[in-house]
């Protein structure tokens, strides 16, 4: 059994893995970041993506040992403190963009890469968004939330949420 270091979220562990452990289950059931999430285990549904050099990935379709020196992040590394979300955090709560929940981690940590290729680069093609959120299934369906938080997040859409939550900020 390979023993690999794994990089996740700024800190090193050492890990002894099967060869086909999947990145999934070496982030949920070794290091108990259960924020990445697991639906259908074939790189469909985009719920465990995770940056791996700062670029997505499907955690289900990528092996442990493939990690091995690699930065990863997880959902659990976003919110720059306890106290606060990172802005597409805030946008999908303001927005509310999340309805159960389960598809959530997998699409923020894909609006996050984008967050941050266009920092300094201004806004976002609303066709970016849109592919972007294209490779996300969502099984409550609710996707008009969810892309005016992205288009919020990303700045090709300043206008308020249509529906926001009473008191959440609009
Ligand atoms: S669980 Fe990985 S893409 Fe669906
Ligand atoms: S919010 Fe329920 S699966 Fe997307």
């Amino acid at each position: 059994m390979p023993e690999i270091t794994l990089h996740v979220n700024g800190r090193e562990h050492r890990l002894d893995v099967p060869d086909r452990m999947l990145l999934t289950d070496a982030l949920r059931d070794r290091l108990g970041l259960t924020g990445t999430h697991v639906g259908c285990e074939h790189g469909v549904c985009g719920a465990c993506t995770v940056l791996m050099d700062d670029r997505p990935v499907r955690a289900c379709l990528t092996l442990a040992v493939q990690a091995e020196g690699r930065r990863i992040r997880t959902v659990e590394s976003v919110a720059p403190s306890e106290d606060a979300l990172h802005p597409v955090q805030q946008a999908m709560r303001d927005c509310h963009g999340l309805q159960c929940g389960f598809c959530t981690p997998g699409i923020v940590m894909s609006l996050v890469a984008l967050h941050e290729r266009a920092e300094g680069a201004g806004t976002v093609a609303e066709e970016e968004i849109d592919e972007t959120l294209s490779g996300h299934l969502c099984r409550c369906t609710g996707y008009r939330n969810i892309t005016a938080a992205a288009r919020r997040a990303l700045g090709a859409d300043t206008a308020p949420c249509e529906h926001a939550p009473e008191g959440a900020d609009r």
